[in-house]
Formats: structure tokens, sequence, C-alpha cells
């Protein structure tokens, strides 16, 4: 029978998957009116649940599925959840997941009041795994979550257009959940240090393919993505496809003009369509999908030989996923 790639992914875990879905619901809950009103509300929309998954295919490749990796999922997810509600306010985003956004329907003072609420929810997870390792991990993983959103803030009105500083930024504030992942995943069964520390480099490899994607799409307009296109060049950002045509033209005065405006927040609309044109015209696109497929190789050489073939192919699916998804 015909499997959509989402179902082959979720496969070896699907059973799993379910039960952190009602415990995901179930950690979401309050008694106060408002708070409780906004919880439901991100809970109507639920996300593709990519980092849980993640936890669990890596969980099932070192060892057996126990309680601490269902706290960590659902610690890592609860993460997630908080930071794309603050995300929305600092990139002054109306929609997400197809819905309006929580700064949208309600404000700026509820969306970092609930996302706080959520993230001290994430932690209280990591502790009931019992393990300190795994609480650390969510602690370090907090701060270079901010670590990678404050450089970026950082980066907009530089002329800086080195690809390291763009790899760091999506290092930190992507990979590093992904990362943390994979890794948290193979330390709930008992992974040796060895076998963690390949299972976090996965991790890491497939969460910058998932940035580049990210920034792809904005490139594009895409109903299904459920969030605003064009969003980054409005806010200052430049990624991957900009650099490397800036850094391929370099020579272009009026070019690199153009891009340290739009970074100055001083371009106007027409002038960034103009912009985008001309980094699609000279092939930032392909360099940027190629740059993808490159992390996919390293990523799949980490995995060890000795991996379950179901697990195996389901992890390649997650990578050929996370590289042609279209939301
Ligand atoms: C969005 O992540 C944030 C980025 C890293 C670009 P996802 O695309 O996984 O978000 P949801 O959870 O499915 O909405
Ligand atoms: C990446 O930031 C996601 C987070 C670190 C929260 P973006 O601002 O690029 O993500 P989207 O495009 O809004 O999902
Ligand atoms: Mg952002
Ligand atoms: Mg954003």
């Amino acid at each position: 029978m015909y499997m959509n790639k989402i179902e082959l992914i979720k496969q070896p875990v699907e059973k799993e998957l379910e039960e952190f879905r009602t415990l995901f619901e179930s950690s979401l809950t309050s008694t106060d009116p408002l708070l409780g009103e906004v919880l439901s509300y991100v809970k109507k929309r639920s996300g593709k649940m990519m980092r849980p998954i993640l936890v669990m295919l890596m969980a099932k490749l070192f060892g057996t599925i126990n309680d601490s990796t269902f706290h960590a999922a659902l610690s890592l997810e609860l993460l997630h959840t908080a930071s794309l509600i603050h995300d929305d306010v600092v990139d002054e985003s109306d929609k997400r997941r197809g819905q309006s956004s929580v700064n949208a329907i309600y404000n700026n003072k509820v969306s970092v009041l609930v996302g706080d609420y959520m993230l001290a929810t994430s932690l209280k997870h990591a502790a009931h795994t019992g393990k300190v390792e795994l609480v650390e991990l969510v602690a370090c993983l907090g701060q270079e979550l901010s670590e990678g959103e404050i450089l970026q803030l950082g980066n907009t009105g530089k002329e800086d257009f080195a690809e390291n500083t763009y790899f760091d930024i999506i290092r930190k504030k992507t990979a590093a959940l992904f990362k943390a992942s994979a890794q948290s995943g193979a330390v709930s069964v008992g992974a040796s240090s060895e076998e963690a520390m390949k299972a976090a480099l996965f991790g890491e490899m497939l969460g910058i393919a998932f940035q580049i994607k990210d920034d792809i799409f904005d490139y594009f307009e895409s109903p299904e993505l459920g969030k605003p296109t064009g969003n980054d060049m409005l806010e200052g950002k430049l990624t991957l496809p900009a650099l490397y045509v800036l850094n391929k033209l370099h020579d272009d005065a009026s070019l690199k003009e153009l891009a340290l405006r739009i970074r100055a927040l001083h371009a106007s609309k027409e002038e960034i369509a103009q912009f985008v044109e001309t980094v699609k015209k000279e092939g930032g696109i392909e360099y940027a999908t190629r740059k993808m497929y490159e992390f996919r190789e390293k990523a799949l050489a980490l995995l060890p030989a000795s991996a379950d073939e179901a697990i195996r192919t389901s992890l390649t699916a997650y990578i050929d996923y996370v590289i042609e998804r279209n939301k």
C-alpha cells in the first residue's frame, strides 16, 4: 500500500508517538482561565512533531523506549513550541501553523508569559527523566537557542556576508534542538557516550539541512506552509541563497548596497522583490539545495553500520523529508 513519507518515517515508533501526543496534550492545561484558553488555542494546531519523532527513533536505534524517553521528548517539544511563540513576537509574525499567531490573536504580553510557562513546563519534564544529564542537556539547549537568536539580531545591521556567520546562527537557533533530540533519545535508553555523540552529530546535520530548507521557503509563495513567506528580508535577514550570490558577485557594488539596505530595514518591497529575483537568477536556490544534500550525506554517514534496517530506512526517509518537504 502507498504510504506517504511521514507515515513511513513514523512507522517503527507509531504506537509510542500516539501515546506521546496524548501526554503532550495533557501537559498543556491550566485551571487559570486565560492561560487555559491560550494553551488550548496552541494545542488546536499541533506541529509536525519532527523533534519527538527523532527522539523516539534514536531511542529505538540504541535501546528500548522508556519513561525517560517520553519525558525528554515532552521537554523538547514544549521548549520548541514555547520558542515559536516567542519567535513570532520577536519576528512580529502574524501566522503560525496555518492560524493566527498567539501575538496576533492576543498580544505580546500574553505570548511572553505563556511562552515562559511552557518553558518551565519543559524543564519540569526534563527533571522527570530522573537523569541529571538530560536536565543539563535541556538547560544548555535553552542557552544555545537564545544565543542563536541574539547572534542573528546582532548581525542584522552588519556588513558581514560570511557563510560561517550564517552557519553559526542556524546551528544554534535550529540545529541545536535537533541535536538535543537525537542525543536525548540515545541517552534516555543508556547508549554509550560514543553512540550518544554520533546521535547528536546526526541530529545537528539534520537540523542544519532543516533550517536551510526553511530559509529557501522564504523565497517562494507557499500556501501549505502555514506561516508567512518573504518575511526574512523584511526583517533584515539575509540567508544562504542571498549570501552565496553576494559572495559570488562581490564586485557588484549596487547589489551589495541594496543588500546592506535590506539589512538596515531601509529597502522597499519592490527592491526586495528585485533582490529575490537576482538571487534566484544567479543560482542561490540551487546552491543552498546542494548544501542540504551535503549535510544529508554527512548525517547518513554517522549511522552505525549495525543499525536496524527499519530504523535506518526511517531515518533516511526523515532526512529526505526535511529536504523535500513543502511544509
Ligand atoms: C519551525 O519548525 C521552526 C524552524 C526551525 C524553522 P517546524 O517547521 O518543525 O515547526 P512545527 O512544529 O512543525 O510547526
Ligand atoms: C527559527 O527561526 C525557529 C526558531 C529558532 C524559533 P525563524 O524565525 O527563522 O523560524 P520561522 O520561519 O518563524 O518558523
Ligand atoms: Mg525568528
Ligand atoms: Mg520567525
